[in-house]
């Protein structure tokens, strides 16, 4: 998590890094900090709290007045969010911000406080400044190299050394970073956004590669020294992606793009009316060697899996089972050759995903990525890889990424369907002509359950608890629909498989508690209308999404959200609007701050 920038050039480097900072709050936002070359001596200013309290504090000291320096925006792991423990952090002639986590910084520490290094803050990160400086010999490349040698864990570095006035160097190891290139201006940034405002091009720094900038150019080099030449990229993002556009959020603006967003993503994917995923690396051939799946993922994508596996399971007949990365990952998962492991990730370097993907790789199972950020780890690593074409989600709560994840696990599911035998030709033009057609639904999704989902959402806002059901496809997407609601509205919310309610949860129903139940699925429906009456008739207030002309009657639904109506199994692309609504709309009337809730970050890159 943390974000980190960099930038020599001949702006006023306090206001880049704070610009630039801005576009990457949403990895964290309990502290930020600056450190800037400011009369031939490096300045540094930090503040506990948003960019806002940094940008307060900056007007009340007097800004740090330079064209070189680092920045930083925090989320916390190594001691609580503080002044003191905010970045940057400094030893004499060292300053640095990090996004990682350093494993053995214990250990480094004790052997520093017995040579007499002294430290103030709790953070690991202090214990690299202090490395660094400790093994500073006057050569910042020798002194980098021997510094993370002794390194373990994963880090991203900004770094400006005292007697090297406007040079900014970096490395890193696991967590991401590129090095953006302007003409007379350079940057670093552990996101690409950070940099558009600035300029497109960039280079993406590889495992232990460091970049020397200064404001004329950049140099490359790996871990033993050896200069060298990378590929510059262009981004394909402009900058009006990483703005909110006229919305008040950036969730909204985000919900509202989820149309273009399928389009942009499955139609280039679409070939004589079937699923073409050659340019992934996925044949009709590869698919029918795997006997069994994995999706392995975390959060919302790992609902999306879910959404994946009984689409799979139904279509396909192929067995699917979905995991939590961080539980896949230490449960000596039964994986091996012949099974492919998909793993789903909007960011692409989730800790706890990227670890379990290298784990199937090593026990020999082929890997599929669905991944959103380019040139991510994850994206990087994978056997086979299919870019989710979403643009920047600069939300905490994935909303986009979500529903393009979903769409790609269906054409994948079609796919799989067709190579199996299970579903033939023109049943697989279908369901894919039929999904092409999924982004137009959505956009009357939208239209038509903006007013009752504002309102349901004022029914919500005072309570402490609530719950949400469905079965089958219904129930993998009243998970997301739980998740999305808590993290923003922390109001607790439990999702639950409908039929399982009665042995056991069903007591926490109590008169008056929200009950949000899915029902877009015909041959579940009756069933689920049971379920539904079960907590009715304990006092539960209900709220049903349902696709149109379906039979729910008053007696069973307090309110009535209804869906367009598409095959049942594509049900999750329409009735996600609606979920996804009720929690924006909940968060905002109780006046949370939407896109950066609390005691999250968008990419989490600690396991
Ligand atoms: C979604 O709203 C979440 N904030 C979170 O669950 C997220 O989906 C999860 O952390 C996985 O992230 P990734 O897709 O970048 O791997």
């Amino acid at each position: 998590m943390c974000g980190i920038v960099g930038y020599v050039g001949y702006r006023d480097c306090s206001d880049v890094l704070v610009k630039a900072l801005s576009k990457l709050e949403y990895r964290g936002y309990d502290s930020a900090g600056i450190a800037v070359f400011d009369e031939g001596k490096i300045k540094v200013v930090k503040s506990k709290g948003r960019l806002a309290d940094l940008e307060k504090k900056m007007l009340k000291q007097g800004a740090l007045k330079g064209t070189a320096g680092i920045g930083h925006t925090r989320w916390a792991t190594h001691g609580e969010p503080s002044d003191r423990n905010s970045h940057p952090h400094s030893g004499a002639r060292v300053t640095i911000v990090h996004n990682g986590i350093i494993e053995n910084y214990r250990e480094i520490k004790e052997y520093l406080q017995r040579h007499d290094v002294k430290f103030i803050s709790d953070t690991d990160t202090e214990v690299v400044a202090q490395l660094l400086d400790y093994n500073y010999n006057g050569d910042p490349l020798a002194t980098i190299v021997k510094t993370v040698e002794k390194l373990e864990g994963s880090f991203a570095l900004g770094i400006v050394f005292a007697d090297f006035q406007d040079t900014v160097y970096a490395i890193r190891r696991e967590s991401p970073l590129i090095v953006g290139v302007g003409k007379d201006e350079n940057f670093i940034a552990s996101d690409v956004p950070a940099i558009l405002k600035y300029t497109k091009d960039y280079y993406l720094l590889e495992h232990d590669e460091i970049a020397v900038l200064s404001k004329t150019g950049v140099e490359i080099f790996d871990i033993n020294l050896e200069k060298i030449e990378k590929e510059l990229k262009t981004a394909d993002w402009d900058m009006d992606a990483a703005e909110k556009g006229g919305y008040e959020h950036f969730m909204i603006k985000e919900i509202h793009e989820q149309p273009t967003a399928i389009k942009t993503t499955i139609n280039p994917r679409i070939q004589n009316g079937l699923p073409d995923l050659t340019e992934c690396g996925i044949t009709i051939d590869t698919l029918r060697e795997f006997k069994q799946i994995f999706v392995v993922a975390c959060g919302t994508a790992m609902h999306a899996g879910m959404v994946g596996k009984y689409t799979i399971e139904s279509l396909a007949r192929v067995p699917v089972i979905v995991d939590i990365a961080s539980e896949f990952r230490y449960r000596q998962p039964l994986v091996g050759e012949g099974d492919l492991v998909i793993i789903i990730s909007q960011s692409g370097e989730t800790a706890d995903s990227l670890a379990a993907m290298r784990l199937a790789k090593k026990l020999g199972a082929k890997t599929l990525a669905i991944v959103n950020a380019k040139g991510s780890s994850i994206a990087r690593e994978a056997d086979m890889l299919i870019y989710t074409h979403a643009g920047p989600e600069i939300a905490v709560a994935s909303t986009k990424a979500y529903t393009v994840q979903v769409a790609v696990m269906y054409l994948f599911a079609f796919l799989l369907a067709f190579a199996k035998g299970t579903i033939d030709e023109d049943e697989c033009k279908r369901l894919t002509k039929l999904l092409s057609d999924t982004p137009k639904i959505i956009e009357k999704s939208l239209d038509k359950t903006k007013k009752i989902t504002q309102f349901v959402s004022t029914k919500l806002i005072a309570c402490d608890s609530l719950m949400y059901i469905g079965r089958g496809l219904d129930y993998a997407l009243s998970m997301e629909g739980s998740l999305k609601l808590k993290e923003i509205s922390y109001i607790h919310s439990e999702s639950y498989a409908a039929g399982e309610l009665k042995h056991g949860t069903i007591s926490l129903i109590t008169d008056g508690m929200p009950v949000i139940a899915v029902a877009t699925q015909p041959h579940l429906f009756e069933k689920t209308i049971s379920n539904i009456k079960e907590v009715k008739a304990r006092g539960a207030k209900t709220i049903v999404i349902c696709t149109d002309g379906f039979n729910v009657t008053d007696d069973v639904a307090d309110y009535i959200i209804t869906v367009p109506k598409t095959d049942d199994i594509l049900m999750p692309l329409l009735a996600a609007i609606p979920m996804q609504l009720i929690a924006y709309y909940t968060s905002v009337n109780k006046g949370n701050d939407v896109d950066k809730p609390r005691n999250l970050a968008k990419s989490v890159t600690v396991e």
